[in-house]
């Protein structure tokens, strides 16, 4: 499977946690259709964990589907999401166990691997608990994906390991397609933006076919759902999360329940010009612009363009500036910057140091060009 651009989609853990059901899956594809996300790019309804039972059935030996949540087998469910023109992912786990105490795939991984492609499962996360002691997680990645090559069906390969034992070092060699970086998320500020200073140095190790993903995306939760906190996310805090997502290349998991986010957040989810700068074809790494430790970054982006990204994490106006000599411009070049804002439509030229101001915890979106003076 060739996996050019991050993957959009949505999963049911920030939200529903273990609280979801057939019913929730089939109105989550309704909402994903009805409200614009499909259109939006957004094409991968995933299943997190707790689907399964805690054993496995002792004849076929083969996960089994919680009866409770899916009376009529987990079949008609997927056969229904691919039905409104979706792919449906699933969840499993390297350990014998998953994160949640139910079956986990060790030592089963061809047996799980072909049960998924017959089931016509799209998109695999492969969490990382309960591994046993000396097992080595780079092999077991490494044993769920030839699972999933040999299995007959293209399955996108969704690793899950935090961050831990270096995965950025090694992940791309075992044939996932992203690879979760970090620590679970929560729904506040501090939490994200945790989870994408921890990632500035390593941006290069996320590229096509294998991109790190800073995990499922909390906008539009507004404090509710399973990873939901006391300390509510204003828009402009919303905005910074997504586009930071959108210019690290990470994929594009949604998790606010999509049947009810307000249509502003929906709006931001599915903004064309911020997902056009994620799925950019040369999927090529950000790198900072700003002056000491201000957050400014410029990605380029095929056709000659780039992007560009002011983060105000002050709650306080901040003048933002950047360099155009850290993007390669010279005095000297004869060429200046003409820059867009994606989110207002202002414009900007530039030949030297620059200044915009960014509201306090908001940030600004810019894409642009050089042309001649
Ligand atoms: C881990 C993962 C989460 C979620 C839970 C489910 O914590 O990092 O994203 O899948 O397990 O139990």
């Amino acid at each position: 499977m060739i996996v050019k651009t991050p993957p959009m989609g949505f999963n049911t853990w920030n939200t529903f946690g273990e609280c979801y059901n057939e019913q929730v899956i089939r109105e989550t594809a309704d909402a994903m259709v009805e409200r614009g996300f499909l259109d939006a790019g957004y094409d991968y309804l995933i299943i997190d964990d707790h689907w399964q039972m805690e054993y496995r059935d002792p004849g076929t030996k083969r996960l089994m589907p919680r009866p409770g949540k899916f009376p009529n087998g987990i079949i008609p469910v997927i056969d229904y999401v691919h039905g409104k023109g979706l792919k449906f992912g699933i969840y499993s786990c390297v350990g014998a166990r998953t994160c949640g105490g139910k079956m986990g795939s060790f030592e089963y991984e061809f047996t799980d691997a072909r049960t998924f492609a017959e089931w016509g499962v799209d998109y695999l996360k492969h969490d990382y608990c309960l591994r046993p002691e000396r097992s080595v997680g780079e092999v077991l990645y490494r044993r769920m994906s030839a699972a999933l090559r040999s299995s007959g069906r293209d399955i996108l390969f969704a690793a899950c390991n935090w961050g831990c034992d270096d995965v950025w070092s090694w992940i791309r060699s075992t044939g996932a397609h992203t690879y979760r970086s970090t620590g679970d998320i929560c729904d506040n500020f501090r939490s994200f933006t945790d989870i994408f200073r921890s990632q500035i140095m390593k941006l290069s190790a996320s590229a096509p076919n294998c991109y790190n993903d800073l995990d499922m995306i909390t906008v539009g939760m507004e404090g509710s759902g399973n990873v939901g906190t006391d300390e509510l996310c204003s828009e402009g805090v919303y905005r910074i999360q997504f586009a930071v997502w959108c210019m690290f290349n990470s994929p594009l998991i949604l998790g606010c329940d999509l049947r009810s986010v307000s249509d502003k957040f929906r709006d931001l989810l599915c903004n064309r010009e911020m997902i056009r700068i994620n799925q950019d074809p040369e999927g090529r790494a950000p790198f900072p612009i700003g002056l000491d430790d201000s957050f400014a970054f410029c990605k380029l982006l095929s056709g000659g363009e780039f992007a560009v990204l002011l983060i105000n994490v002050n709650d306080s106006w901040n003048n933002m500036s950047f360099v155009p000599h850290d993007m390669g411009l010279t005095e000297s070049s004869g060429y200046k910057m003409v820059l867009t804002d994606v989110l207002n439509g202002d414009t900007f030229e530039a030949s030297d140091i620059f200044f915009i101001p960014v509201e306090p915890k908001d940030c600004r979106m810019l894409r642009g060009k050089l042309m001649k003076k």
